[in-house]
């Protein structure tokens, strides 16, 4: 029934089921634990793409952290504008502390290279990054991308937090854009 769903007149086709991103992520928390086990970890949550993943993956962490959200914007439709905005911006001194991102979906990385770049000017310890889903392809940057849940080809996807022009974020399972 739910294996294609229709979004202003493109077809999107099921790729990941819900359950198989909830043994995902269950699988990826194992391991983030263990890298931080004992650790404070500041974690920054980039919306709006991230919500769904941050509240699932969050509710497995057993360490101590502090959360924060940012913004960006550079998608409009199915492609980027190149132009990175901040919407809502970090108010934490990141001196000295150890950061994780959790964020939906690396695409080329340019968002979080922005970003990266930016969190470095003030000296943090670390900074890791978590994802859900990485497009290895589309990638152009060089930041190792930590933890990743799944490597995804590069179509266009929705769903589990992800939208094509705000729609769409709240269906349960990842769908990919047919073509
Ligand atoms: P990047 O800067 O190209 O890595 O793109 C990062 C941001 O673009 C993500 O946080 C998403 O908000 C958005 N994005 C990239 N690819 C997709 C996609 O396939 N579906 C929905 N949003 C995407």
């Amino acid at each position: 029934m739910d294996s294609r769903v229709l979004v202003d007149d493109l077809s999107f086709v099921k790729m990941i089921d819900s359950k198989e991103i909830e043994s995902k992520i269950a699988e990826m928390a194992v391991e983030i634990n263990s890298v931080y086990f004992g650790e404070k970890i500041e974690i920054i949550i980039v919306l709006k793409g991230a919500f769904i993943f941050a509240a699932d993956l969050i509710r497995h962490l057993n360490f101590e952290h502090n959360i924060h959200f940012i913004q960006f914007s550079s998608y409009q439709g199915t492609s980027s504008s190149g132009i990175i905005t901040e919407k809502f911006p970090l108010e934490l001194d990141v001196r000295d502390k150890k950061i994780l991102i959790i964020e939906d979906i690396v695409d080329t990385g340019n968002t979080l290279n922005y970003f990266i770049d930016k969190l470095n000017t003030d000296n943090p310890r670390s900074v890791d990054i978590a994802a859900l889903l990485f497009k290895t392809e589309a990638y152009t940057h060089t930041f190792p991308v930590r933890f990743s849940a799944f490597e995804i080809e590069n179509k266009f996807v929705i769903g589990y937090g992800l939208d094509i022009d705000e729609k769409a974020r709240n269906l349960k399972h990842i769908y990919q854009l047919e073509k």
